[in-house]
Order: C-alpha cells, then structure tokens, then sequence
C-alpha cells in the first residue's frame, strides 16, 4: 500500500525503477569516499605513520626532496586506495543484487524493496533483506541499500523508509 509523507510517496519497487535505484545506491555510496577520507585524516595512527615514513626516508635516501615528497604522495595514495574499494563495492552490489531488482528482492518473502517517489521521479531507495551475518537462529531482517538523493535530504524520507522497512519486519 503506498505511504504518503509529506509530499512523498513511499511504494514498493517497480521494474522501471531499476535504472534510478542503481544510480541512486551509487551516488550516495560514492559520497563516503571524502567523508570517511576526511576521518583518516583526522586519526593520529595516519599523522604518525605520514610523518615516520618522511622522517625515515631522508636517512635511508639522503634527498630531502624525496622526504618531503612523500606525505602528498602516500595521501593521493590513499585517496585512490579509498575511492577505488567503494568503487569495487558499488560494482559488486550492482552486479549480485541489484542487476535484476525484482528478482533478488521482491520474489522472496524475507527480502523486499521500496522506493520514494517525488512528483514521478524516484528520490530514495531502501531494502529488507536476511540478515548478512550470523544472528544465533533469531528471526531478523536487515534494512539495506538505503539513500536518499541530495536534493531531497533532511526532510525525513529516510527516517519514513525505515519506519517502512520495521514494519515490513513486524
Ligand atoms: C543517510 C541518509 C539516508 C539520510 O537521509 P535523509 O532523508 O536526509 O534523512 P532524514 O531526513 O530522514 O533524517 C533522519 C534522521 O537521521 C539523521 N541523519 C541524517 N543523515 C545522517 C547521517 N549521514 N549520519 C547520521 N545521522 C543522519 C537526521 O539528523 C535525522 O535525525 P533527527 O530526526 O533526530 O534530526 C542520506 O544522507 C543518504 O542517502 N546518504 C548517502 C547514503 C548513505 O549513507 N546511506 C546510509 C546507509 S550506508
């Protein structure tokens, strides 16, 4: 049964959703890689080690261009190191999940997927799903692939889906 909130509608997965759905776990995927760079860079294990390999290189090579080169090469390092892992994990779930929406998750009776529509265009995507790790034989569900688009951030749509998703798992 759809669910209006405020504007939007919350229904479940249609076909010709595919396409949005995808790009929409995509894109907000994507966004972790700055946000959990910027955390990196903050943790003092990653100042000590940027500044222990610098300090290390300038006995062991004599080239004091070579020390200080290496911070900004080990962050970009880093940064590709980063970006490339989401990139892997964006490429698996599109390939083993969602590459047939309605096969993966909506034939199962433990599995289900939901959609927020906002003047005909999909703007949220969320899933029910059996749990990814062992839970000691209880029954539990597991609320994935949840992402809302930027522009319609902070007005409760996630908080909906996922009130959509527990009562999918009452
Ligand atoms: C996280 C995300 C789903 C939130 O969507 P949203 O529609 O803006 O969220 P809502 O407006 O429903 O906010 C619900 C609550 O979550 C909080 N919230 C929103 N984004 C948050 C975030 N990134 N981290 C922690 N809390 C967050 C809000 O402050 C709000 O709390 P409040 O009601 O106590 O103020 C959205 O930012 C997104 O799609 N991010 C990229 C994908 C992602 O990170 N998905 C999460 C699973 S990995």
């Amino acid at each position: 049964m759809p669910q209006a909130v405020a504007g939007y509608c919350i229904r479940e997965y249609r076909d010709s959703n595919c396409e949005a759905a995808r790009s929409l776990f995509a894109a907000g995927m994507r966004e972790h890689v700055p946000k959990n760079y910027l955390r990196m860079l903050t943790l003092p294990r990653a100042h000590l080690f940027l500044l222990g390999v610098s300090l290390m290189l300038f006995p062991s090579s004599g080239s004091l261009l070579l020390s200080l080169l290496a911070a900004p090469v080990l962050l970009a390092a880093g940064w590709l190191l980063m970006d490339s892992y989401y990139v892997q994990f964006v490429e698996r779930w599109l390939r083993e999940e969602l590459w047939d929406i309605q096969k993966t998750c909506m034939e199962r009776e433990e599995s289900h997927f939901w959609v927020a529509e906002s003047e005909g265009e999909v703007v949220a995507i969320v899933s029910a799903k059996p749990p990814s790790r062992y839970t000691d034989g209880e029954r539990t569900l597991e609320l994935a692939r949840l992402s809302v688009r930027w522009s319609h951030r902070n007005r409760g749509i996630a908080r909906a889906l996922s009130g959509t998703v527990l009562s999918f798992a009452q």
